[in-house]
């Protein structure tokens, strides 16, 4: 009998061969065998508003959304992000054809690379970059080019030459991530007009990651690169519910952006999940209507457990960027003799009691994110200050 396999071919399509299981897997495994205080995954340990799950409970019982919704997304959600994007940043969005609901940013990210990425496009991401990136432009058969993010005067910075160099005849498309996951930098007004100008002058797509855009710190403020001149009919912006409703469980997600490009992006979508969460879109159309009372109350509260995650982190003897935006730090373990953030975090769930992600898996320079670690402070106020305490106690770091 003829084997139903060949030995000389692995099962992984090897467009995926490099993403075996992710380091969160590996750290989260690790987490639970030492039990220590799980630093490394963004995911919230409080639920978000009692209203908005109140309003999942509701539309749940009334029976709103517990068939398949529309494929775009429900009417009132899609009206919500419109009102969304207006209000706060004075983008007139068209509900019926400029806006598409998602299984979260992670389908919005995979929907618009298998749209619009072909086999010898090149896509140039932000380094180091949100880990489905990478899979989802090698799902597409594209070539990901990456630009590095370098620290510099206290941030990440983006180095504008490097990106315009890095454009070739090849480049689709401008992938950003702004905030930055995981090196919370939130790019600049004068950063963001250059990545513009050239998206235009080069004649390029942009998509544009933003869901961390209620998340920053500071004097830094957030500015979707749709706003800018020339951008809004090449630009792909996505965001989601997770981060700001802290509900990461839902995975509501979704895309603004021009009708065409809407249309491109709809035609990958359909046949990932067609759609999804229908309860929850009526929930998180609430959610996207609470006062800004709320939305300032999400950032003082993860300013403050910012700060002291931040201190405890310095005192521990690390180097610490501070970031402007996200819930993440990323700190330097060079200070305390170590160059091998992946060693780093292996060991560090015995030695502390904490777990952190390395970021040089975030890289495809390795060599330039190796001494940079993780941490995630999406977490209680108490948890944090123990994990703070453990790392400064720890004695071996
Ligand atoms: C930069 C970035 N994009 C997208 C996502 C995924 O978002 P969602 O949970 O809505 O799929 C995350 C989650 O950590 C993220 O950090």
């Amino acid at each position: 009998m003829t084997a139903m396999t060949s030995s000389a071919r692995p099962l992984l399509n090897r467009r995926l061969a490099e993403f075996g299981t992710t380091i969160f897997a590996e750290m989260s495994a690790l987490a639970v065998r030492t039990g220590a205080i799980n630093l490394g995954q963004g995911f919230p340990d409080t639920d978000g508003p009692e209203e908005v799950r109140e309003a999942a409970v509701r539309a749940l019982r009334d029976g709103r959304g517990n068939q398949y919704p529309p494929g775009p997304g429900i009417p009132e959600l899609r009206t919500a992000v419109a009102a969304h994007q207006q209000r706060r940043y004075g983008l007139s969005v068209d509900p019926d054809t400029d806006v598409l609901v998602t299984a979260g940013a992670t389908e919005a990210i995979a929907a618009a690379m298998l749209a619009l990425v072909e086999p010898g496009d090149e896509v140039i991401a932000l380094e180091p970059y949100y880990d489905s990136y990478a899979a989802c432009v090698a799902m597409a058969g594209g070539t990901r080019v990456p630009v590095t993010l370098r620290p510099h005067e206290g941030r990440f910075r983006l180095d504008l030459d490097e990106l315009r160099d890095a454009v070739t005849d090849r480049t689709r498309l401008l992938l950003i991530n702004t905030p930055h996951n995981p090196t919370g930098t939130v790019l600049t007004r004068e950063e963001l007009a250059a990545i513009a100008e050239l998206a235009v002058e080069r004649d390029l797509l942009v998509v544009t990651d933003e869901v961390y855009e209620h998340l920053v710190f500071d004097d830094a403020e957030h500015i979707p690169l749709a706003t800018f001149p020339g951008m809004r009919d090449r630009t792909v912006t996505i965001s989601s519910a997770g981060k700001t409703f802290s509900f990461t469980g839902w995975k509501v997600g979704w895309i603004t952006a021009s009708p065409a490009l809407i249309t491109a992006v709809r035609s990958a979508k359909q046949f990932l999940t067609y759609v999804s969460a229908g309860p929850f879109q009526y929930a998180i159309a609430e959610a996207l209507a609470l006062p800004e009372s709320y939305f300032e109350d999400l950032r003082a509260d993860m300013l403050t457990k910012r700060d002291v995650l931040a201190a405890g982190l310095e005192e521990a003897g690390l180097t610490v960027h501070r970031p402007s935006g996200t819930y993440f730090i990323t700190a330097d373990i060079r200070p305390l003799g170590e160059t091998d953030g992946i060693a780093f975090c292996r060991a560090l769930p015995e030695r502390t009691g904490v777990v952190a992600v390395p970021t040089a898996v975030f890289y495809d320079h390795r060599e330039l994110g190796a001494p940079f670690v993780r941490f995630a402070f999406c977490k209680k106020k108490p948890v944090l200050e123990e994990a703070a305490r453990r790392l400064k106690t720890a004695g071996t770091l």
